[in-house]
This record gives C-alpha cells, sequence and structure tokens, in this order.
C-alpha cells in the first residue's frame, strides 16, 4: 500500500511523548513489511539542532503557498528519511510558525495561534501530495493537530488528484481537543455550513479532534481498552456520544515499541547490556550505575522504585504524592524523571530536599537517562488517571523492571496482575489497581515489596515481560487490516 502519515510529533525530529514514538516506529514497521511510506510533519529547527540534525535533513528546493485566512503563508518543504528505513519524511519548514523553543508552547502556556499553525501542517499534507505526486492509498492522521486532514480530504480531495484517498484517523489521548473560538472557522477555509454539531462545532467552538472523528473513513485508538472507555462518560470528555456513533468503526490497537531503540540487549545509554538470561547479573549494574548518577546511596537490596512521565494530573502524580510520607517511612528509593506542571514539580523537589537518601528527583527532559531508569529501577510507578496506551510501562517489561499500574486503557492491556491464578498460568508481569487512591496505591507498593523479597517469583515476573513480544509487527498488522476497512468504504462512497 501507499501510505501518508502525518502527525505533529515524530522521533528523531520532535517529541513531546508518546506520540512521537508511534509516528516513527509505525512507519518503520509497515515499510518494514514492504509498503511504501511517507511522513509529514513541521520542521521545528531548535529540536532538530538539539537532535543534532542538521546533516540528516536536506532541501527539496520546492515550497508550498497555502491561503489561511486572508493571508498567503509559504514554507519550504525539506527532505529526509526515518533513520535506517525507506520512510521518506517530508518537513514543513515554516519558521513564523514552527521556530520557536517548544512544539506547543512555552513558559507562559500554549500558543496563542496553535489553530492556525495546525490548521496549516493539514492543508500543507495534500499540497505536498499534489508536489510530489504522491497519490496515496491512505493517508494516517493523529490526534487534533491534523484532525483537520480527514475533513480536507473529503471535502476538497478531488481538488488535489486525492478523491481515491481514504482517511484513517487515530486518537491518541482524548484530553486534548483543540478546541478554538468559532471565528476560527475561517482559518480552515472550509464553507461556515460545516461548522454544526455533527461535524466540527462543540458547544458553540470549533473542534479539531471532532473533526478528524467525524470525517475518517475509520477510528482508531491506542489500546482495545481505551477504546471502549472513550464512548463512556468517564473518559470521553464529551465526545463519548460521537465516538459511539462511530462504534462501528473504531478499532483499538494497541501501540508497539520500537526494539532498535528499547531493548536492554542492546541499548548503548546503559551500563551493562543484558537479557531474560542475563537480568539478574546485568540489572544490578545498571542499578548501581542509577543510585550513583542520582546521587543516591548505593544499596543494591534496598527496592529502587523508577518513574519518568510528564508531569500532569493525567499520570497520577497526586497519587504519589498523596501517599510520599508513608513511602519515606518504607526502606526504599524513588527515581523521578518529568516536566511539566509547575505545581506537581514543585512537590517531587519538596520530597527529594527532605529526603535525599530516598528520593531524587530530576526535571527536564533527558534521553539517556530514561533508558538509564528503565534498566536500573526494580519496580516502574504509573499510577495514570487515564492512560491511552502508555509506553513506558511495556519499555519497562522489557527492560525486567515490575510496572505497578493502574488498571485503565493500555495499561490493563499490557499489565497482567499478579494473582495466584495469572501465576499459575505464567502470565503474571506486573501489579495493578483500580480504584484512584493514594491508600489504595500505597497497598499496592506494599504488596509489591513482599513479592519483590521472594527472589524467584520475581525472576519469573520479570521473565514474563521480557520474553512477550512488544514489537510493532503485529500492531502494524492490525493498521493494515483498518487501512483496507477504509478503502473499502472510502471507495464505496461513505
Ligand atoms: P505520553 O505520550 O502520554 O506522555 P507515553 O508513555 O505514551 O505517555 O510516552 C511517553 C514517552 O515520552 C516515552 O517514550 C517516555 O520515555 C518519554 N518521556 C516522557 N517524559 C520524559 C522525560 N522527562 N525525559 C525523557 N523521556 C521522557
Ligand atoms: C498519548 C497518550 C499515551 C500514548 C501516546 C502514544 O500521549 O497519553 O498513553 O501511549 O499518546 O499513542
Amino acid at each position: 500500500m501507499r501510505i501518508v502519515l502525518t502527525s505533529s510529533e515524530a522521533v528523531p525530529f520532535s517529541k513531546t511523548g508518546g506520540l512521537a514514538d508511534v509516528s516513527s516506529a509505525l512507519p518503520k514497521a509497515l515499510a518494514a513489511l514492504g509498503h511504501e511510506l511517507w511522513l509529514i510533519t513541521p520542521y521545528y529547527p531548535q529540536q532538530a539542532e538539539l537532535n543534532g540534525l542538521a546533516k540528516q535533513i536536506q532541501s527539496t528546493e520546492q515550497s508550498i503557498t497555502i491561503t489561511i485566512g486572508h493571508n498567503d503563508v509559504t514554507a519550504r518543504i525539506l527532505e529526509s528519511r526515518i533513520p535506517g528505513t525507506s520512510v521518506r519524511v517530508f518537513l514543513v519548514d515554516q519558521p513564523d510558525y514552527f521556530d520557536r523553543p517548544g512544539l506547543y508552547g512555552d513558559a507562559q502556556g500554549d500558543y496563542r495561534d496553535s489553530c492556525e499553525r495546525f490548521v496549516f501542517l493539514s492543508r500543507a499534507v495534500l499540497e505536498i501530495c499534489r508536489k510530489f505526486d504522491i497519490r496515496p492509498d491512505v493517508i494516517h492522521a493523529n490526534d487534533w493537530q491534523t484532525g483537520l486532514v480527514p475533513a480536507l480530504l473529503k471535502i476538497e480531495g478531488h481538488r488535489y488528484g486525492l478523491e481515491r484517498t481514504a482517511s484513517i484517523y487515530t486518537i491518541h489521548n482524548m484530553a486534548f481537543q483543540g478546541q478554538f473560538w468559532h471565528w476560527d472557522m475561517v482559518l480552515t477555509g472550509l464553507d461556515w455550513k460545516y461548522f454544526n454539531w455533527r461535524q466540527m462545532e462543540f458547544h458553540g467552538q470549533l473542534n479539531l479532534l471532532k473533526t478528524g472523528i467525524t470525517f475518517a473513513d475509520m477510528l482508531t485508538t491506542v489500546s482495545p481498552t481505551y477504546a471502549r472507555e472513550i464512548q463512556t462518560a468517564e473518559f470521553g470528555n464529551g465526545l463519548n456520544g460521537v465516538l459511539t456513533s462511530r462504534r462501528e468503526d473504531l478499532v483499538g490497537i494497541l501501540n508497539g515499541i520500537d526494539e532498535e531503540v528499547w531493548n536492554p540487549a542492546t541499548d548503548p545509554y546503559i551500563a551493562e547490556n543484558y537479557d531474560h538470561t542475563t537480568v539478574s547479573i546485568g540489572k544490578p549494574v545498571c542499578k548501581v550505575a542509577l543510585q550513583k548518577a542520582m546521587g543516591l546511596p548505593v544499596h543494591m537490596n534496598v527496592p529502587l522504585f523508577g518513574m519518568i512521565s510528564r508531569i500532569t494530573s493525567q499520570k497520577g502524580l497526586d497519587l504519589i504524592l498523596g501517599c510520599s510520607r508513608d513511602l519515606a517511612d518504607l526502606n526504599v528509593q524513588c527515581v523521578f524523571l518529568g516536566t511539566g506542571d509547575p505545581v506537581l514539580e514543585k512537590g517531587l523537589m519538596a520530597l527529594a530536599k527532605e529526603h535525599p537518601e530516598k528520593f531524587a528527583v530530576k526535571i527536564g527532559y533527558d534521553e539517556a537517562l530514561s533508558h538509564q531508569i528503565e534498566a536500573g529501577s526494580d519496580i516502574f510507578l504509573m499510577p495514570s488517571q487515564f492512560e491511552p496506551c502508555g509506553l513506558n510501562q511495556m519499555y519497562s517489561l522489557a527492560y525486567g523492571t515490575v510496572p505497578i499500574v493502574r488498571a485503565v486503557g493500555g495499561l490493563a492491556d499490557s499489565v497482567i496482575d499478579v494473582t495466584e491464578a495469572n501465576l499459575g498460568k505464567g502470565t503474571a508481569n506486573g501489579f495493578s489497581f483500580y480504584e484512584y487512591k493514594s491508600e489504595v496505591l500505597f497497598r499496592q507498593i506494599c504488596r509489591t515489596l513482599g513479592y519483590f523479597l521472594d527472589k524467584t517469583t520475581w525472576l519469573k515476573l520479570q521473565k514474563t515481560g521480557m520474553t512477550r513480544d512488544w514489537s510493532w509487527k503485529r500492531s502494524a498488522q492490525e493498521y493494515l487490516n483498518a487501512y483496507q476497512q477504509a478503502c473499502l468504504k472510502r471507495s464505496h462512497g461513505h
């Protein structure tokens, strides 16, 4: 198949979270299955510079001009590849929109012109297809930033030679909807008739997530459990009704992990490489290295908890802070890496200041340290309030780091709780709970520590996690099925 994937972030060009991992690992896996892939994403010069990518990005000598509201806006089109693959990457270079310190905002908050920035990206996707004569079978858009793409394809596709191209739209997070005041409808260039409660309007505003959901031929989200959850009021963020009306076209496909990047046997960032046969030898070396790197006392037998996360309420940090006093009374160590909400960041830093021998916190974004935490920790904490998929629990499982998770979304689909029955079947690989309360999390922590002392069972849990196939191969096949269904629907004129 000929597939164009578009997303507002993609590794190694840019990243704020799991969307960037998926946007490059999925095309890579599809290309490995023999399909022809293009990725279209913004060029954020400040991120490219940080990632040392200058040499890998070339000019195509082509540019596009798009009318946004009353202005004609031009962008240069740059070109690259996802490293080590045949996936061709087009980067939309529009410095007024994308040459900024952050992707979506800075210390002052969200950028106020993000609707305009990502409407531009969405229109650029169709322009690039025309300019480079791509004519894909499907265009795969992701999250609100490219939510306009399915609408443009359906309404204006014929103008770009894309009348036969189907659209598929993946929801990575219902909490971010790209909702803007109604006058931003003018920026989309679409007729006001589409600004109605069945299509682009939501509570009097323009909603780009809803737009993607209503216009795409097929919808996916990033785990089977989240696909069910978002059809309920608790997880649907107001769009549960819209999703329920499209349930026949909605599938949940669990993300995979990029095993070239997240593999303890080959990971260049960690102190000692290991696999499931050498985890008891390799992991202790990584643990000592992590304790030293984070300024914690080196104690082999003290259980070490790790957490890597955007610091937001989504990730359950309030639960951790809520039981931190009890946690500090235990003989444990905890390492946190993340950045985000200043209030939660302060809470974590205060904890580290009060108990420097137990808690170590690094505020910031640090790729190398994230690998070192996965390898060096014994237990990974991920008590999310909601979690569409979650990648870190899968990285943890692959690294023999036993996760404690809340049983929601993709966490419920990847972490199998330690119960007598699951231990008997050999499927248990971690600990999970449901009730969103600090004391419930703390009880799980204590339960986990009980098993940590039982070395035989612990090793079994580690090996179960490490030997399951977390790769993209399986999920890539499921995406292909969804693409085929989208093409069928498109050809039947849905
Ligand atoms: P989300 O996309 O909701 O943030 P995921 O678990 O899907 O959650 O993906 C998060 C990704 O971002 C993982 O690859 C994780 O390692 C990475 N990450 C998050 N925060 C940091 C950080 N501070 N430093 C390095 N990597 C981080
Ligand atoms: C979102 C979700 C996360 C998911 C990621 C990639 O950021 O919060 O759970 O893993 O997208 O799909």
